[in-house]
């Protein structure tokens, strides 16, 4: 097993990630362009460590020797020369990644086996500049990567099975669970699915048939998701959302970015790191929008989740992850409370297809039913309702 490991990008992820490795026992070399931003990273550790402290979740001697085991450079080499596993996590930007993975190649051991924590680029591309195509990985952490307990590893198309073995016994030692997605595919597997819901919520309030506020009460308090889609957007960031989305739809349209996003990714209104986003923020990190429970029923669940349940379909009729994954994926990576398929046997795969045919016929062929949807309910496989779904119900 691994020793020792880089980070390399010391951002949002890449600071979250140093510091849940570094918690788990591991010397970590955290890298990125300036002292000042390593210094900024070290910060929000302390402060993330310091935080489970004071909850009793970490004792005063482990917040000690885990900032110790965390080794700061500006040196890419001297990052990647002792390490077994880097993780990059630097911004995402096809052609920046290509040039780091094409440096580390040169800089790493042999054996060492390169992982990046891109949230929709795509593995084979990356690893293509490399000689160790079967050593390169997507290792995608979730935000903030401290909590959230999934690890998504995607295999690139010449990802040997023992890389993934070896990040698998890796992240088994994080005490976080992993999803393997098998196909390299525009998004992976958590990606599709929620830019598939962010951005219907959006296109939803730009085409006026519904507010932000409407659609964040109803997704907290009736899906009884961890946060609204807008306040996920303003916390993860929308600059982050908008990238990934538009590499989906560069790549294979597996999302169309709504001009909600396009407008607030142009004027720089990113959420809470911008202080604006679909709410404003006053300063306090930690701080949460206020969403009127009494709008719940304002808007309908289905209208919002259908394309998503749609790419869930998609990745499963193109054999990228099994159901159970696909949606142990959404519950451990965005804290749903239930997977997305059961969901959509509880509303009803009619409901659903009648939902994207409506779409359809208005909007395009985007909202087109997948495949899959439109076997399930040729053959009565509605969901609960007829005891079969995605799963059997007795
Ligand atoms: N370290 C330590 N403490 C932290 C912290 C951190 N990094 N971040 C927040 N905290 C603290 C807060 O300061 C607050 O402390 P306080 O109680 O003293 O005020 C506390 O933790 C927050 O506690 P809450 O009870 O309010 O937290 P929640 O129960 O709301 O859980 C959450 C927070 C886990 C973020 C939850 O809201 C959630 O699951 N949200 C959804 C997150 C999600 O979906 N993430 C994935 C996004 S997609 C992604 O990352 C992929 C990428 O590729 C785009």
């Amino acid at each position: 097993m691994f020793e020792k490991i880089a980070v390399i990008g010391a951002g949002t992820m890449g600071h979250g990630i140093a510091e849940i490795v570094a918690l788990k026992g591991y010397s970590v070399f955290m890298c990125d362009v300036s002292e000042e931003i390593l210094q900024e990273a070290i910060k929000k550790i302390e402060w993330s460590l310091r935080k489970m402290m004071e909850k009793g979740k970490l004792r005063h001697d482990d917040l000690a020797s885990t900032l110790n085991r965390i080794k700061t450079t500006t040196n890419l080499a001297e990052a990647a020369k002792d390490s077994e596993l880097i993780i990059e996590a630097v911004p995402e930007n096809l052609e920046l990644k290509k040039e780091i993975f094409s440096k580390l190649d040169k800089m790493a051991y042999a054996e060492a086996i390169l992982g990046t924590n891109t949230s929709s680029l795509p593995i084979s591309e990356i690893a293509s500049v490399t000689s160790r195509p079967d050593k390169v990985i997507g290792i995608h952490f979730f935000n903030p990567p401290v909590f959230m307990p999934l690890v998504e590893i995607v295999c690139g198309d010449k990802t040997s099975s023992q890389t993934v073995d070896h990040v698998l016994s890796f992240v088994k030692t994080l005490e976080k669970q992993a999803i393997v997605c098998r196909k390299d595919v525009p998004g992976f597997v958590v990606n599709r699915i929620l830019e598939a819901l962010i951005q219907e919520a959006a296109w939803m309030v730009h085409r006026g048939e519904a507010s932000i506020l409407e659609v964040d009460s109803a997704v907290k308090y009736r899906a009884k998701l961890p946060m609204g889609l807008f306040e996920l957007s303003d916390y993860v960031g929308i600059d982050v959302l908008y990238s990934a989305g538009k590499a989906i739809q560069d790549r294979d349209k597996g999302v169309i970015v709504s001009p909600l996003f396009e407008e607030y990714y142009k004027n720089g209104w990113y959420g809470k790191k911008s202080g604006k986003g679909f709410y404003t923020y006053t300063g306090d990190l930690w701080e949460k929008p206020k969403i009127p429970p009494e709008l719940a029923d304002n808007v309908k669940l289905e209208e919002i989740f259908a394309p998503a349940v749609n790419a869930a379909a998609w990745l499963l009729r193109n054999k990228v992850v099994e159901k159970e994954e696909l949606d142990k994926a959404v519950m451990l990576g965005l804290n749903f409370p239930e997977g997305i398929l059961r969901m959509a046997d509880k509303w009803g795969i009619d409901v659903i297809v009648q939902v994207l045919r409506l779409k359809q016929s208005k909007y395009g062929e985007y909202y087109r039913p997948d495949l899959l949807l439109e076997e399930m309910v040729a053959n009565n496989r509605l969901g609960i309702k007829t005891r079969g779904g995605f799963y059997e119900y007795a």
